[in-house]
């Protein structure tokens, strides 16, 4: 297959890509407008290997801009989109370019399968990667794909509003989507924002470690190789309109997790500090995987497995989170957590 792969460049995208081009002989238009969570670098192995360097291009650019959009999906048997803005906290400071993206990025994406199709004929599949977040938290139980949405944040509303649009054109047009709803997911090249990276690389400098109100939220967690494959199950093998939630392996505490990396690190629990908490901070998400199980895919690395290979990369790859940590991030990083380690407290 020739694929589209839009925010291919990102943490999961980018993971995607590696793997589809390391397991099938596809074909690969990446598309990205490398914002600031983006790394060039992710996609660099792929440019320097003889094997995929001959089925791998990569655009810079935006969903938003429906020209060049026209232009790749004419010329692709299916669409994966990625492209998002995917930091909680980034969409309770600013939403903006997390509607744009999510939204009118995605509607641009659709008009242009849709486009494409009525030229061709040919009936391109979009996969749309959603989130658990969409199904706001669950006390007890997990959430099945037909549950309503209850989305908390702008980030997780902007997700949902492309998960209905999915449906929309799926039951207007007909059109060949499916659409994956991940849990959290960690390992390598996640932005050193996200919980897991900021708190290894927090730590390895030995700067407190921001733990959102009692820390006592769950989570499900999924290795990001494991969430890709999951994708590319979805995309072969999902039924046209299907939605699939792709569960993690390992539900547990943030104070879990913390206690796991800093296991990891050799470094002490002194570091984390409790912190003000985040607005409507959902208390714990589950998803019931079971649809997904039932077309073959099954999660390898165990939580365990996936934090010893996430924190040693870290450790290993400094240059590449550090070079993120640029004149944006100190200015997000005051914005963020100035005030909260202002009033921190021993955790
Ligand atoms: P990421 O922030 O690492 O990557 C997003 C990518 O999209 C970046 O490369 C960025 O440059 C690109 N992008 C953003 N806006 C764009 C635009 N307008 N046009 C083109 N490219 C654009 O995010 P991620 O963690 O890899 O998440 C990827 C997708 O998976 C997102 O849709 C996110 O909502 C979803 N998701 C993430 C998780 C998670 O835990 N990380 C879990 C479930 C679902
Ligand atoms: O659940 C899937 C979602 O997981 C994805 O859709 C999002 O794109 C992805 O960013 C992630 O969202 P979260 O908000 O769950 O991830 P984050 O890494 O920001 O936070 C994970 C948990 O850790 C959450 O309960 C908040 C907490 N946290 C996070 C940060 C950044 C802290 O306690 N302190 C922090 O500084």
């Amino acid at each position: 297959m020739r694929l589209l792969i839009a925010g291919g460049a990102g943490f999961i995208g980018s993971a995607f890509v590696r793997r589809r081009l390391a397991t099938t002989s596809d074909e690969i238009v990446v598309l990205d407008k490398l914002t600031y969570a983006a790394s060039g670098a992710n996609l660099d192995t792929l440019r320097a290997n003889k094997d995929t360097r001959d089925r791998f291009r990569f655009v810079l650019g935006d969903i938003c801009d429906a020209a060049t959009v026209a232009e790749l999906v004419a010329d692709a048997d299916a669409v994966v989109n990625f492209a998002a803005e995917s930091h909680v906290d980034r969409s309770i400071l600013d939403s903006s370019a997390f509607l744009r993206t999510g939204v009118l990025g995605l509607h641009v994406l659709l008009e242009a399968v849709l486009a494409a199709r009525a030229r061709d004929a040919k009936p391109r599949r979009l996969l749309q990667v959603s989130t658990d977040e969409v199904y706001g938290p669950i006390s007890d139980g997990t959430s099945v794909e037909t549950d309503r949405l209850n989305p908390r944040s702008p980030y997780s509303a902007a997700k949902a509003a492309g998960d209905l649009l999915i449906a929309a054109y799926h039951a207007t047009y007909k059109l060949n989507a499916v659409l994956t709803r991940g849990a959290n997911t960690y390992g390598p090249r996640q932005h050193p924002e996200k919980f897991i990276p900021l708190f290894i690389t927090n730590a390895v400098d030995d700067q407190p470690l921001p733990l959102y109100g009692d820390g006592m939220q769950r989570r499900e967690w999924l290795f990001v190789d494991d969430h890709a494959d999951a994708i590319g199950t979805v995309l072969d093998g999902g039924e046209a309109g299907g939605t699939y939630n792709v569960a993690g392996t390992h539900e547990c505490t943030n104070r879990q997790v913390v206690q796991s990396v800093l296991n990891r690190l050799n470094k002490p629990w002194s570091l984390v500090r409790t912190v003000p908490d985040r607005p409507a901070h959902d208390r714990r998400y589950a998803m019931d995987g079971s649809r997904l199980t039932a077309l073959g895919w099954t999660p390898r690395v165990s939580f365990e497995a996936g934090i010893r290979v996430t924190v040693d990369w870290y450790r290993e790859n400094e240059p590449w989170w550090r070079s993120l940590r640029d004149a944006d991030w100190d200015e997000y990083y005051e914005r963020q957590y100035g005030w909260r380690l202002s009033r921190s407290q021993d955790a």
